[in-house]
C-alpha cells in the first residue's frame, strides 16, 4: 500500500453535484482533502448550489446543463478560479476534463451522453445513473471494452455484487441476488397503494435518495432497473439473476457459487461507502463511518418480492428477459410515469400501468434495439413521446 504522505491526490469530476449522490460524494472529499481534489462538477439547473460547491471545492469547472442557469452561474462564480460552461458542450467537456475518475449521478437517461463521453476519454467511471444502462446497456458497456475504461458500480447492490465476485471464479457463479429493502409501502394492500400520496412515496425507510430513485424504491422499479444493470455491468443471463426483499437494507447483494457457498457483502446503509470504494478502487481507504454491529440490528429478515402488489419489477423481469428496444423504452415510460405521479397527475398503481401500456404500445410500432448513443436518444425521445399521449387517459382517469 503507498503511504498516504506520499500519494498523489485522485481528482474526481462530479456529474450530478448538487443530487444525494453528488453531494455524499461531496462528503466524502471534504472530510479527506488530503486524498481527493475537485476536477469538474456538474448540475441540472442549480445555480445556486453548483456555484457554492465550486467555491468550497475549487474546482477546475463548473458547469450546468440549462442554459438558462448559465449568466446566474457565471456571476456567482466571478472571481472565483473556477472556469464555467453550460449545456451540451459544457457537459461533454466536464465529463472529458483531467480526472481519475468520474462520478456519473445524474438521474435518468439524459445522463448517458456525459457518462458515454467520459467512457470514450478512458476515464475511470464510478456509476450511480443505473438508467443509462437500462437504457443504452449493450452499446455502454462496448464503449467501455472499446476504450479501455473502467465502469465500477455505485449503486451499493452492485457494488457489493463487484466485491463479492471475487470470492470465485465467473463460471462458478450459480446466481446472484440483490436485495431490496421492499419501500415504505412493503406491507400495503393493493387497495392501499391506490391512494398513497407523493410525500409519503418519498418517505424511504433506510436509505436518503433523491426524488426519483425514491418514488421507484417504492414501487421497487428501482429492482427491476437494478437487475437490467447487473446483467450488463456482470455479463450474467437473466436466469442467474434476483431479488429478494430484506427491509433493514445491511445485506446489499448475495452471490451464490456452484459449491453451494454464499458471499454477502454486508454494511450499514450509507451511499459513500459504496462511492468512497470506488474512488479508491483497487484499494481501500479507511473509513470512520458507524461500524456494523449484528448483535444490535438484532434480527434480518428476508421475504419473496410480491409480483402482484409490486407490478413493476414483473415487468421490468419480463423486459430484461426479451431484450431489444424494450429496456430503453421501460426505462423512459417510467420517468415520465415517476414524474407524473409526483406532479399528483396519475396514482401510485398508474406508474406500472402507463409503463405496461407505453411497452404494449411500442412493440406494436416494433421500435428497433438502439445501436447507437443517437439511436438510442431516438427510441428514449419516441417513447416518452408515446407516454406523454397515454399519460393523459391515466390522468383523466385519476382527476
Ligand atoms: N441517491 C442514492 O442513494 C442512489 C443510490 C444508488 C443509485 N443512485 C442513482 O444515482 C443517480 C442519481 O441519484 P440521486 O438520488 O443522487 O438523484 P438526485 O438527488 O435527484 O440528483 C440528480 C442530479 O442530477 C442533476 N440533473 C438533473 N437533471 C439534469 C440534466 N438534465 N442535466 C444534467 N444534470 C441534471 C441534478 O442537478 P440539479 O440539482 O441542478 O437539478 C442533480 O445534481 C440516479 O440514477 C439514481 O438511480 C442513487
Amino acid at each position: 500500500m503507498v503511504k498516504a504522505e506520499a500519494r498523489r491526490k485522485i481528482s474526481v469530476t462530479v456529474l450530478g453535484a448538487t443530487g444525494s449522490v453528488g453531494q455524499s460524494t461531496l462528503d466524502l472529499i471534504a472530510r479527506n482533502p488530503e486524498r481527493y481534489e475537485v476536477a469538474a462538477l456538474v448540475a441540472g439547473r442549480n445555480a445556486k448550489q453548483l456555484s457554492a460547491l465550486a467555491r468550497k471545492h475549487n474546482a477546475r469547472l463548473a458547469v450546468i446543463a440549462e442554459p438558462e442557469g448559465y449568466s446566474a452561474l457565471k456571476e456567482l462564480l466571478s472571481g472565483s478560479e473556477t472556469k464555467t460552461a453550460a449545456g451540451r458542450a459544457g457537459m461533454l467537456e466536464a465529463a472529458q476534463i483531467e480526472a481519475d475518475v468520474v462520478v456519473a449521478a445524474i438521474s435518468g437517461a439524459v445522463g448517458l451522453e456525459p457518462t458515454l463521453a467520459a467512457l470514450q476519454a478512458k476515464r475511470r467511471v464510478a456509476l450511480a445513473n443505473k438508467e443509462c444502462l437500462v437504457s443504452a446497456g449493450k452499446l455502454f458497456m462496448t464503449a467501455a471494452r472499446t476504450s479501455g475504461a473502467t465502469v465500477l458500480p455505485v449503486d451499493s447492490e452492485h457494488n457489493a455484487v463487484f466485491q463479492a465476485l471475487m470470492a470465485g471464479p465467473k463460471e462458478t457463479v450459480e446466481c446472484v441476488t440483490l436485495t431490496a429493502s421492499g419501500g415504505p409501502f412493503r406491507t400495503h394492500s393493493a387497495e392501499r397503494l391506490a391512494r398513497v400520496t407523493p410525500e409519503e412515496a418519498l418517505r424511504h425507510p433506510t436509505w436518503s435518495m433523491g426524488a426519483k430513485i425514491t418514488i421507484d424504491s417504492a414501487t421497487l422499479m428501482n429492482k427491476g432497473l437494478e437487475l437490467i444493470e447487473a446483467h450488463h455491468l456482470f455479463s450474467l443471463p437473466p436466469a442467474k439473476l434476483g431479488a429478494v426483499v430484506h427491509p433493514q437494507s445491511i445485506v446489499h447483494a448475495l452471490v451464490t457459487f456452484h459449491d453451494g457457498s454464499v458471499v454477502a457483502q454486508l454494511s450499514v446503509p450509507d451511499m459513500r461507502l459504496p462511492i468512497s470504494y470506488c474512488l479508491n478502487w483497487p484499494d481501500r481507504a479507511e473509513w470512520e463511518a458507524p461500524r456494523l454491529d449484528l448483535a444490535k440490528v438484532g434480527t434480518l429478515t428476508f421475504e419473496a418480492p410480491d409480483y402482484a402488489r409490486f407490478p413493476a419489477l414483473k415487468l421490468a423481469r419480463e423486459v430484461l428477459e426479451k431484450g431489444g428496444a424494450a429496456p430503453t423504452v421501460l426505462n423512459a415510460a417510467n420517468e415520465v410515469a415517476v414524474e407524473a405521479f409526483l406532479a399528483r397527475r396519475i396514482g401510485f398503481n398508474d406508474i406500472s400501468g402507463l409503463v405496461r401500456d407505453v411497452l404494449a404500445r411500442a412493440e406494436e410500432e416494433r421500435l428497433a434495439e438502439p445501436r447507437t448513443a443517437d439511436e438510442a436518444i431516438a427510441v428514449d425521445h419516441t417513447s416518452r413521446s408515446i407516454a406523454r399521449t397515454l399519460l393523459l387517459q391515466f390522468a383523466a382517469k385519476a382527476s
